[in-house]
């Protein structure tokens, strides 16, 4: 898209590309309310809190993890039913009931899609694995023992260890690349990849507004199971808790073949004909590692995701040098057409606030909200929540990842309003003081509250166009604490001044401005004066609406 094109496409705000502008709000459905008081989050309780989500938050869009029917090994990731609703969040009339509620307040309703593996109860498993010769062998990876015995390949899985697992009633290895409850399927198999779209034909009919897609980049691999070469030297990366092994070999055989895209063409090519039908845009999200840029869009475009989950403001240092690079690169890297996306915590990684610290959070609040690309926001963030310290004996998740799940507190007494009566059953993961200070409750109350900011960004998205498609174009403020970039429509110009470092600076504009919003505490300054230099205080930021850069035709 042209410059002029992005300038001109505010009309299309509510239309098919409303992907673009849609604040997507991540809901860990475990985590998120609890109708029925039983220790877990379920689908009544996220209908209860829509009213919160369009309205008193205001994002756009929902992303809820998997609901589908598991063993619950990786928490909904090992699906043992694709097509029914797991018991502990509710039935497929609740589901109904919550696309319903979600539509009827403007909210698209985003589910998981996880077509890597199921669950090694899933039936289709449990017929591959009956004998060599079984109707499904072919739906899931099977292999021989290497010529001088052990496992077919020296892959290993995200979670450390081998890839294979051994089973003895056929004497050949499955292929696991996540935990060995969760067999790799085949998506060479035609079979298989049909009854694979014919999931996403089920849940599009039911009404859903796109899947996230889980672990794209893993779907098809080297059939001839070539070894993956060694990694010399290798550093683990801290902030990530997902891959222990990551980093202990090249994954360029059991990850990223190319025939992948062929299989995504197929899952794109089913979404554009449900939405041609129905005339609503049903998208394709990609949860995609952490990889080269050119790789990271090889999955974008016509054929491919509508975008992908970017996770370099996860995994990049938080400082203005780090993140501007990679707001850069990713703007520089995406082919015509395409559009970015930021990621700030998920369910897999340690939440923002752990790995910044405190006071990285409204500075990071105004990243998400005001950068050219989709935001996803993690449910929590809003309220600047950091990890629920869990000590490793108590881990749930094998990798310790439930500490960056807690319960919901919306308020600050008890369990933390995240059951909906006397409890049965006490939440599935602890309640903390500093969770019940933190509720969503007791920020409503404080004007200067990260939930109160988060609010105000969101009010700004929606009622800004240059906040939703304006170009991004960095700004050099001669001040190394600092990060600075305008957003420009014809119409508007905003320019956005961070300062991540501890003393207050003053920064100049390239031309005259006044203060839109100001993350300071107390944020009571109001600064309507125009001016061309503005003081940005430590850990806090500007949103600044530019007067004189271009001439002003918004009244006119
Ligand atoms: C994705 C999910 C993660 C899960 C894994 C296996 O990375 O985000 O939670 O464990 O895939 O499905
Ligand atoms: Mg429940």
């Amino acid at each position: 898209m042209t410059a002029r094109e992005q300038w001109d496409s505010d009309a299309d705000d509510a239309g098919a590309l409303w992907w673009r502008w849609a604040v997507i709000y991540q809901i860990y459905p475990r985590s998120f309310a609890d109708s029925d008081s039983d220790g877990v989050g379920d689908l009544r309780g996220i209908i209860g809190k829509l009213d919160y989500l369009a309205d008193t938050l205001g994002v756009d869009a929902i992303w809820c993890g998997p609901l589908y029917r598991s063993p619950q090994v990786d928490f909904g990731y090992d699906i043992s039913d694709h097509t029914d609703i797991d018991p502990v969040f509710g039935t497929l009339e609740d589901f109904d009931a919550l696309i319903a509620a979600a539509h009827q307040r403007g909210l698209k309703v985003i589910v998981d899609f996880v077509p890597n593996h199921t669950s090694a109860e899933h039936p289709w498993f449990a017929e591959s694995r009956s004998s060599r010769t079984a109707a499904k062998r072919d739906w899931y990876v099977w292999a021989d023992s290497a010529p001088g015995g052990g496992p077919p390949s020296n892959w290993t899985s995200e979670q450390g260890g081998s890839t294979w697992e051994f089973d003895e009633t056929t004497g050949q290895w499955y292929l696991h690349s996540f935990n060995r409850a969760q067999p790799d399927v085949n998506w060479r198999c035609p079979q298989l990849r049909k009854a694979m779209l014919g999931v996403l034909r089920f849940w599009l009919d039911r009404g859903v507004d796109g899947f996230r897609i889980d672990a794209l980049h893993m779907i098809a691999k080297d059939p001839g199971l070539t070894d993956n070469p060694v990694r010399e030297n290798a550093e683990p990366n801290p902030t990530d808790r997902q891959h222990p092994d990551f980093d202990s070999q090249w994954h360029v055989h059991d990850r990223m073949h190319p025939d992948l895209h062929d299989h995504i063409r197929e899952i794109r090519a089913l979404l554009a004909e449900h939405s041609a039908r129905t005339g609503q845009e049903r998208i394709a999200i990609g949860e995609i590692e952490a990889m080269p840029w050119e790789s990271w869009v090889s999955f974008l475009g016509d054929g491919g995701t509508h975008f992908n989950f970017n996770f370099n403001f996860v995994e990049t240092p938080w400082e203005p040098a780090a993140l501007r690079a990679g707001v850069e690169e990713q703007e520089a890297a995406l082919p015509a057409g395409a559009w970015p996306n930021y990621v700030l915590s998920n369910h897999d990684r340690p939440r923002l606030a752990t790995r910044n610290g405190s006071r990285s959070v409204r500075i990071a609040a105004m990243l998400l909200l005001t950068l050219r690309g989709t935001p996803t926001l993690y449910y929590g963030d809003e309220l600047g929540l950091a990890d629920l310290p869990i000590p490793e004996e108590k881990w749930l998740d094998p990798l310790g990842r439930d500490q960056a799940r807690a319960t919901m507190p919306w308020t600050s007494r008890g369990n933390g309003g995240f059951d909906s009566g006397p409890a049965d059953a006490a939440p599935w993961l602890p309640v903390s003081d500093e969770y019940l200070r933190l509720s969503v409750q007791s920020q409503l109350t404080e004007p200067d509250s990260v939930l109160n900011l988060y609010r105000r960004l969101l009010a700004l998205r929606r009622s800004e166009p240059a906040l939703r498609h304006g170009a991004f174009r960095a700004l050099d403020l001669r001040a190394e604490q600092c990060m600075g970039y305008l957003r420009s429509t014809r119409r508007q110009e905003l320019a956005v001044l961070l300062n991540f470092g501890d003393a207050d600076t003053t920064v100049g504009l390239p031309g005259r401005g006044r203060v839109l919003l100001s993350a300071d505490v107390p944020s009571a300054v109001a600064e309507h004066a125009l001016r061309q230099r503005f003081l940005v205080r430590g850990h806090s930021g500007l949103l600044v609406e530019l007067d004189d850069v271009v001439p002003r035709q918004r009244d006119a």
